[in-house]
């Protein structure tokens, strides 16, 4: 079996270092992992409607067979209950069933799980060890990593939240072979975002194996998965709360958010208007002179192979343009933008001049 393990320290915050771990089967294993990072007589575990039927069994007889009491709760699947009903649900069960501050919690599913489970961890008796164990690769690469939980309110999508660190991330690669072909496409966009801010050689180690990457292969998944990760936990360890370099990990995401936001949250998914999200703002750093045709082409094609989309002809460009605004990490009515500045490398960007914003976005409709 490949396996393999990656750090995260975060000298300033707790719990200073944690493993993410990383390999094929690895669900099997949750019981001992977790005793060595939280040992307590109980432990809490919360999964979804679409995950538990598939892994909550295989967990929980791990936990209970390194002597923990499973406590489950099982939350129906979707972004529209990442909100603070389903937060008072799960404390509901957990509080009645007397937890104290050494009893960990378990999220075995999706981001939504992830974001749930971990501020009921960060806010349960003031906060116990939160352990994750993501079943998609969006949640892998991305949602597990960094410390960020929540849940969404009417007003906006992670408006409510908190910065709670888990003590291990377990990321059995083996789960995603049940997941939906374009939710692994949603988690690509991700990487690929990875690919462009950070690191040149994971743009050609995707491009060079999307059959094996579709396909969940378990050493090309797990090195993917593993690269990824890599990328995540440094820029976190550089900025643990996004005050600086944290920033570039919204590459795609201005854009995004705001067709995400016109189009009210169906059609299309996260990572699908991410992919979107990112060839507007290439061609805006090509616009502004910050990038070459080359580099925003090679990102292109490779959005186009993994399956995701290149072009949105029925995109409504200026009631787009206007909910650039209202993104949460708008400051001060100032856009600011991740452009890259050659593949592996981007930098943030304020006083972009609006026309330029609109015809990147323009262009999506075109091509
Ligand atoms: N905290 C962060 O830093 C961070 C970062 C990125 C995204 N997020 C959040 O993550 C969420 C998106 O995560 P996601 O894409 O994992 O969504 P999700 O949790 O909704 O999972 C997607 C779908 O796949 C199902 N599923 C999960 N694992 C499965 C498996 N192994 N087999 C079959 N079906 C499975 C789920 O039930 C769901 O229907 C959003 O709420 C987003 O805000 C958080
Ligand atoms: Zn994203």
């Amino acid at each position: 079996m490949t396996a393999t393990t990656i750090t995260v320290s975060l000298p300033a915050v707790p719990p200073a270092a944690y493993g993410i771990r990383i390999g094929a089967g690895l669900l099997e294993q949750l019981g001992a992992l977790v005793r060595a990072v939280a040992p307590a007589p109980t432990c809490g575990i919360v999964s979804d409607t679409n995950v538990a039927p598939l892994y909550l069994a295989i967990a929980t007889q791990a936990l209970e067979a390194a002597g923990y009491r499973v406590i489950q709760h099982i939350v129906p699947a979707g972004e529209k209950f990442k909100n603070l009903q389903t937060v008072s649900a799960v404390l509901d069960t957990f509080l009645s069933a007397r937890i104290e501050r050494a009893t960990p919690m378990i999220a075995l599913g999706g981001g939504v799980v992830g974001d749930l489970a971990g501020f009921v961890a960060a806010t349960a008796v003031r906060g116990i060890p939160f352990i994750q164990v993501p079943t998609t690769l969006l949640s892998a690469v991305d949602a597990s990593v960094g410390g960020k939980v929540g849940a969404d309110h009417a007003a906006g999508k992670n408006l409510i939240g908190a910065f709670h660190q888990p003590r291990l991330v377990l990321a059995d690669i083996a789960t995603f072979g049940t997941l939906p072909a374009r939710e692994i496409r949603c988690g690509l966009a991700e990487c690929i975002k990875h690919a462009v801010i950070r690191d040149a050689s994971l743009l050609d180690f995707i491009a060079d194996n999307v059959p094996a990457i579709l396909a969940c292969q378990p050493e090309t998944m797990t090195s993917l998965v593993a690269r990824n990760v890599a990328i995540k936990a440094a820029i976190v360890a550089e900025d643990p709360f996004e005050r600086a370099v944290r920033a570039l990990l919204n590459f795609g995401h201005t854009f995004g958010h705001a067709i995400e936001n016109v189009l009210e949250y169906s059609g299309l998914q996260h990572g699908e208007a991410v992919a979107l999200g990112m060839i507007a703002a290439g061609r805006l750093a090509l616009a502004l002179k910050r990038w070459n045709d080359k580099d925003l082409e090679r990102m292109i094609e490779l959005i186009a192979a993994v399956g995701l989309p290149t072009a949105m002809p029925q995109l409504d460009v200026d009631k787009t343009f206007a909910a650039m605004f209202t993104d949460k990490k708008v400051r001060g009515g100032k856009l600011r933008f991740v452009l890259p500045t050659r593949i592996g490398n981007a930098e943030i960007v304020e006083n972009v001049p609006d026309p330029a914003v609109r015809e990147a976005l323009a262009t999506l409709t075109r091509a």
